[in-house]
């Protein structure tokens, strides 16, 4: 049977809820990407687990997000912007 890998945070709930630095959200990496395809930096991100075969269920209380995290499933990453986005670190992982 195959396995599923799940993405938790996924579009990195964890670094607004820190509140002390740079969130994934305004990630230069993300950003240029987002340009690109005209989509916003959750649909990005989002794409991107979808793509690599990830569960993601991201989260908002906003309908206007919950809409945009829907509006996702037509985005294709180059093999570039995958890279890319593998090599993000945003150095603030869990202790
Ligand atoms: N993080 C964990 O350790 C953990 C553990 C177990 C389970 N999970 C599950 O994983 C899921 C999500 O986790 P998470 O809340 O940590 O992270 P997340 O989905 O990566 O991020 C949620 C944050 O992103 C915001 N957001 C959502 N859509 C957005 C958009 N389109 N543009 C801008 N901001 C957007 C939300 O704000 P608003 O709500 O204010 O719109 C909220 O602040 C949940 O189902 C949770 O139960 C997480």
């Amino acid at each position: 049977m195959g396995h599923l890998t799940q993405a938790w945070s996924p579009i990195g709930g964890m670094t607004r809820y820190r509140g002390n630095g740079p969130t994934s959200f305004e990630d230069q990496t993300i950003g240029a990407i987002e340009a690109e395809h005209s989509r916003t930096p959750a649909q990005i991100m989002l794409a991107w687990h979808l793509q690599e075969g990830r569960s993601a269920i991201p989260k908002s209380v906003t309908p206007s997000r919950i809409a945009e995290n829907f509006d996702v499933f037509d985005i294709k990453l180059t093999a570039e912007q995958v890279v890319a986005l593998y090599k993000l670190d945003m150095r603030r992982r869990l202790a």
